[in-house]
């Protein structure tokens, strides 16, 4: 077929809107979606069923038939996903090359790369047991449907360092219970403790609580360092759990709304933008809810995300002044643009909800629409 060339951006348009945009709203994206959901679950389960000698011997045949269907079903998804990368709004300053390139490295694109590999893999290696396994990974294709999961994996990322903290904790307490009951113990039991890899793998088990039980310590010392590992092996996961569990409480807190379009038509700052803009900043914008008398700035802290009332209103309190900001109005664009700390504190009056553009993003835009920029600016200039 004969595309023309101003038709193709207009069909990849469409294509990426229905791949990438509005899955809520469309139903051309919601049945692509509900088609490729089934897919991901029917492909596990007949690499599942595949496993089971009887059903392969009755059924090997279709089963692989229909493996192969959906492999070149979700390389059609992928060919056409990296296609669209240009349509993203946050890559569109890039070239059509880089920004599929950027877009190719994103974690979903990742995965859905990932979940080709095994027919390359049982292809390689046609009498391996252990490669119609890897199939079972497209099930991480559903990470793209569940909004929480995607929090999960940012939350896990934003947290690192205090999880890496965990990991480097947990292996100091089972070094040195292994060691200690490797000394105490290695004589007396040499089977299970006599050298320090038998020690770790019983201190890893009383830290996980997974077992151990199979080896009693037979001195008082020895049963005073296994209470002790136990109670360090409780800390040593509450840890970790505590982190990821406040972390996802706050980010769910963060999304409390969905952004839509007319909420953001509604903010006089972005009434007079096209439906085109208005559709991009629906997705870079973030919903939060703040109940009344929460801090959303502090005075003197690093700003780095601007915030526009969507309903509810906040109090902005400098050295010299105090000043009532309602629903349309928007705040902390000083710290922005002028990179210093924020210069006042703005607490909310009542339950009020913020769409949020992090810096980045408000960079960004008022590169791509002056006019918004010169407002803002204009703005500021008045508050300062
Ligand atoms: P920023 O300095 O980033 O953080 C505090 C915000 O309070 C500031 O940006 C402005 O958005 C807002 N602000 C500061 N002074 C005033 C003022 N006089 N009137 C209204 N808003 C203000």
């Amino acid at each position: 077929m004969d595309v023309k060339p101003e038709s193709r951006p207009i069909l990849r348009q469409r294509v990426f809107q229905i791949l990438e945009h509005g899955r809520r709203r469309e139903p051309a994206s919601r049945v692509v979606d509900w088609i490729l959901i089934l897919l991901v679950l029917a492909n596990v389960a007949a690499a599942i069923a595949h496993t089971v000698p009887d059903i392969a011997a009755r059924h090997g045949d279709s089963l692989q038939l229909f493996d192969r269907l959906c492999v070149l079903i979700f390389a059609v998804e992928y060919v056409a996903r990296i296609w669209t990368a240009p349509e993203h709004p946050l890559l569109g300053q890039h070239s059509p090359l880089g920004a599929r390139l950027r877009f190719a490295t994103t974690p979903l694109m990742i995965i859905d790369a990932l979940a080709l590999l095994p027919l390359l893999l049982e292809l390689l290696f046609p009498y391996s047991a252990v490669a119609p396994l890897t199939r079972l990974v497209r099930f991480l294709k559903l990470a793209r449907y569940s909004p929480a999961l995607a929090t999960l994996g940012r939350l896990i990322a934003n947290e690192r360092r205090a999880l890496l903290a965990c990991v480097i904790i947990f292996t100091g307490v089972l070094l040195a219970a292994a060691a200690a009951m490797h000394a105490v113990e290695g004589k007396i039991q040499p089977e299970a403790l006599g050298d320090m890899p038998r020690a770790m793998w019983w201190a890893a088990s009383m830290l996980a609580k997974i077992g151990g039980g199979e080896i009693t310590p037979l001195t008082p010392l020895g049963r005073i360092i296994a209470a002790v590992t136990v109670m360090l092996g409780i800390g040593c996961f509450a840890l970790p759990v505590a982190i990821i569990g406040r972390g996802f409480y706050e980010e769910i807190r963060r999304r409390d709304f969905v952004v839509t379009f007319a909420m953001v038509a509604r903010v006089p700052l972005f009434s007079r933008l096209d439906a085109a803009s208005i559709a991009d900043l629906v997705a870079i914008l973030r919903a939060r809810t703040v109940p009344a008398g929460t801090t959303i700035i502090r005075k003197g802290e690093r700003g780095n995300a601007m915030y526009l009332i969507a309903s509810g209103g906040v109090e902005v309190e400098s050295a010299i002044s105090k000043v009532r900001l309602e629903e349309g109005d928007f705040f902390g664009e000083m710290a922005l643009l002028s990179r210093e700390p924020r210069s006042a504190t703005v607490t909310a009056l009542r339950a009020t909800d913020l769409l949020v553009l992090d810096a980045d993003d408000f960079l960004r835009l008022v590169d791509r629409l002056p006019e918004i920029g010169t407002t803002v600016k204009a703005v500021a200039r008045e508050r300062a």
